[in-house]
C-alpha cells in the first residue's frame, strides 16, 4: 500500500517537476522574442474551462456560434486567449497573425485535424503535415490543373439532371440539397472519372444513403470538435457506421480501379487518367487511396454546395442582384452555354460569389495545432501590438466569418450582402488579401480554389438563363448551420419562376 503510494507521489512530483522546467522554458523563450500576454477571454475558471465549454453548447443551441464568436472579436479585440475543456486556445483575427499562421511560421504548427475527423478521411491530405502531405498535394495538383478543369462539358450534363429536378410551377423546393448531389456528382466525375447520378438515385437507394452519410459526418465532426482532449477516449457508434458506408462505397471504386489497372483503359496523358489512376501508379495502399479520395470529395463537394446554396437564399431575397446577373450573362452569352473563358467575362458573378465567400464563407474557421513554442507577432500587451507566445499544443484558430466582417476593413455596411463592394475595391486597387482568406493562403490554400470559382460560376450563370425569378419561401432571417462547412440552417427553400423562351 505504501509502496503505491510512494509511487504515485513520486509520479506526481516528477509531473510537476518536468511541468515547471517546461514552464521556464516557455518564459525564457517569450522574453527572448518579445512577447507580453494576449488578451484573455473573461472566464471564471481556466482549468477546464466549463463555462466557455457551456456558453458555446447553448450558442451552438441557437446556431448562433459564429455571431458569438465574432461579438467577442469585437468586445476583446482582434486576438484572445482562453480554455475550453482543458484545451488551450488563441484565437485572431489580425491579418499579421494569420499570415504567419498559414505562411511565414506554417512549419510551426500542424493541420490539427487528424483526431477531429478521425475514422472518416484517417491520414489524407487534409489531416497530414510534412513529407505525406507534400506527397499528397503533389499526386493531386496536375488533376486540378487549369488545362483539366477547364472542360465544363460534364458539369453541363450534372445541370441537366439538376435542372430535371427542380418544380417549374412554383412548387417550394430545397435548393441546398440538390445542390449537394450535384456538386457530389461533379466532383466524383472530376476527380475519379466515374459518372455517378446521385441526382437522380432513388430515396433509399444505396447512392441516396451515400449522400446521406457524407451530409450527417458533419454534425460528428462537429461534436468531436467540442469534445477537447476528451475526443482520446471517446468513441461512436453512429458516426463509424456511417463512415462505413462512405469506406464501403469508395472501396468498391478504388478496388474496380486498382483490378483494371493493367488495361490502359485510362489513357495515357497524366491529366486524362484521372487521379485514381494515377495515385494507383504511387502506392497500392487501397486505405490510404480511399482516404485521399474521401477528403477530396469532403473538401470539393461540402464547400461549393453549401456556398452556392448560401447565395441563393441570398439572392431570393435579393431580386435587385438577380436582375443584374440575369443582364449579365444575356449580354455576354447571348443564350450561348459559358465555357471556361467566357465565364471570365462575367464579373458581376464573381462579385456575388465573392460577396457570398466574404459573408458566408464554407469553411468559416480556420485552425492549427502548435507543434512547438512559438510566437504570432500581434495581439500581446495592454494595445495588443506586442507578438505573443503560442506555447504547443495551443490551438490557434481564426474565424474567417467574423474576419471577413470587419468594419475596419469592409466598412460599416460589412455585414450586408453589396457584390458592388468588390468592384469598387478593385477600382481602388484596395482588395483585401490577408482579410479575405475564403480558401485560405499559403502553402496549404485550397487546391482546388481554380476550379470551384468556375463551376460555382457555370451553376449561377445556368440558373440566371433558365430562370426568371427566385423566390423565397421562408421569411425567416438567415441562421447558422456549421459542421464541417458553413450551410444555412433552415436550407435554402425557394419557388422558381422560369423564364419565357
Ligand atoms: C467554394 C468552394 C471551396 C472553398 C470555399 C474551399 C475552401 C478551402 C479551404 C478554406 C481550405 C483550407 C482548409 C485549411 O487550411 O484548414 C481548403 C483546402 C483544400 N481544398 Fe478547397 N474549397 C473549395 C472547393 C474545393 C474543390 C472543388 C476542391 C477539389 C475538387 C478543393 C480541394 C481542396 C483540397 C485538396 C484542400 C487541402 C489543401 C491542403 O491541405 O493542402 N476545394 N479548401
Amino acid at each position: 500500500m505504501y509502496f503505491y503510494l510512494a509511487l504515485l507521489v513520486s509520479a506526481a512530483v516528477c509531473w510537476a517537476g518536468f511541468r515547471l522546467v517546461e514552464l521556464l522554458k516557455l518564459r525564457g523563450f517569450a522574453r527572448a522574442h518579445g512577447c507580453e500576454p494576449a488578451r484573455r477571454m473573461p472566464q471564471s475558471e481556466r482549468i477546464v474551462g466549463l463555462g466557455l465549454f457551456l456558453d458555446d453548447v447553448a450558442a451552438a443551441r441557437e446556431h448562433r456560434t459564429l455571431q458569438t464568436a465574432q461579438r467577442r472579436f469585437r468586445e476583446l479585440g482582434n486576438t484572445f486567449s482562453g480554455v475550453c475543456m482543458g484545451q488551450h486556445f488563441l484565437t485572431t483575427v489580425d491579418s499579421d497573425n494569420v499570415r504567419a499562421l498559414l505562411s511565414t511560421r506554417m512549419e510551426d504548427f500542424n493541420s490539427g485535424k487528424k483526431s477531429l475527423f478521425g475514422p472518416f478521411i484517417g491520414d489524407s491530405m487534409l489531416t497530414s503535415d510534412g513529407a505525406v502531405w507534400r506527397h499528397s498535394r503533389a499526386l493531386v495538383r496536375p488533376h486540378l490543373a487549369r488545362d483539366r478543369v477547364a472542360d465544363l462539358g460534364k458539369l453541363e450534363g450534372h445541370m441537366q439532371n439538376f435542372f430535371s429536378r427542380l418544380p417549374l410551377d412554383g412548387t417550394t423546393v430545397d435548393l441546398h440539397h440538390l445542390f449537394a448531389q450535384l456538386t457530389f456528382d461533379n466532383t466524383m466525375g472530376l476527380l475519379l472519372n466515374e459518372n455517378v447520378c446521385s441526382l437522380l438515385s432513388r430515396p433509399g437507394s444505396r447512392l441516396a444513403q451515400v449522400v446521406e452519410a457524407f451530409e450527417s459526418v458533419g454534425g460528428f465532426v462537429n461534436k468531436r470538435a467540442a469534445l477537447g482532449p476528451l475526443l482520446r477516449i471517446y468513441r461512436d457508434t453512429e458516426f463509424e457506421a456511417k463512415c462505413k458506408v462512405l469506406h464501403d462505397f469508395v472501396d468498391e471504386i478504388v478496388r474496380k480501379a486498382y483490378n483494371n489497372r493493367g488495361s490502359r483503359q485510362f489513357g495515357s496523358e497524366e491529366k486524362d487518367r484521372g487521379f485514381l489512376a494515377s495515385i494507383l501508379d504511387d502506392t497500392v495502399d487501397l486505405v490510404k487511396i480511399r482516404f485521399e479520395i474521401l477528403g477530396l470529395l469532403l473538401a470539393g463537394r461540402d464547400t461549393a454546395a453549401d456556398l452556392m446554396g448560401n447565395l441563393f437564399f441570398v439572392l431570393a431575397r435579393r431580386p435587385d442582384v438577380w436582375e443584374k446577373l440575369k443582364k449579365e450573362v444575356d449580354d455576354v452569352l447571348q443564350g450561348r452555354k459559358p465555357t471556361y473563358d467566357s465565364l471570365r467575362e462575367l464579373t458581376y458573378h464573381r462579385y456575388a460569389i465573392e460577396e457570398a465567400l466574404r459573408l458566408y464563407p464554407p469553411a468559416p474557421v480556420l485552425f492549427r495545432a502548435a507543434n512547438r513554442n512559438t510566437v504570432l507577432p500581434r495581439g500581446g500587451g495592454a494595445d495588443g501590438r506586442s507578438p505573443v507566445v503560442v506555447p504547443r499544443g495551443t490551438i490557434v484558430s481564426c474565424s474567417t466569418f467574423a474576419l471577413h466582417r470587419r468594419h475596419d476593413v469592409y466598412g460599416i455596411d460589412a455585414d450586408e450582402f453589396r457584390p458592388e463592394r468588390w468592384e469598387a475595391m478593385e477600382k481602388l486597387r484596395t482588395r483585401p488579401r490577408w482579410e479575405f482568406l475564403p480558401f485560405s493562403a499559403g502553402p496549404r490554400v485550397c487546391m482546388g480554389q481554380t476550379y470551384a470559382m468556375a463551376e460555382m460560376a457555370y451553376i449561377v450563370a445556368r440558373m440566371a438563363q433558365e430562370f426568371d425569378a427566385i423566390q423565397s419561401r421562408t421569411g425567416a432571417p438567415w441562421l447558422e448551420k456549421w459542421s464541417i462547412t458553413l450551410s444555412s440552417a433552415a436550407g435554402t427553400r425557394v419557388g422558381l419562376v422560369p423564364r419565357q423562351k
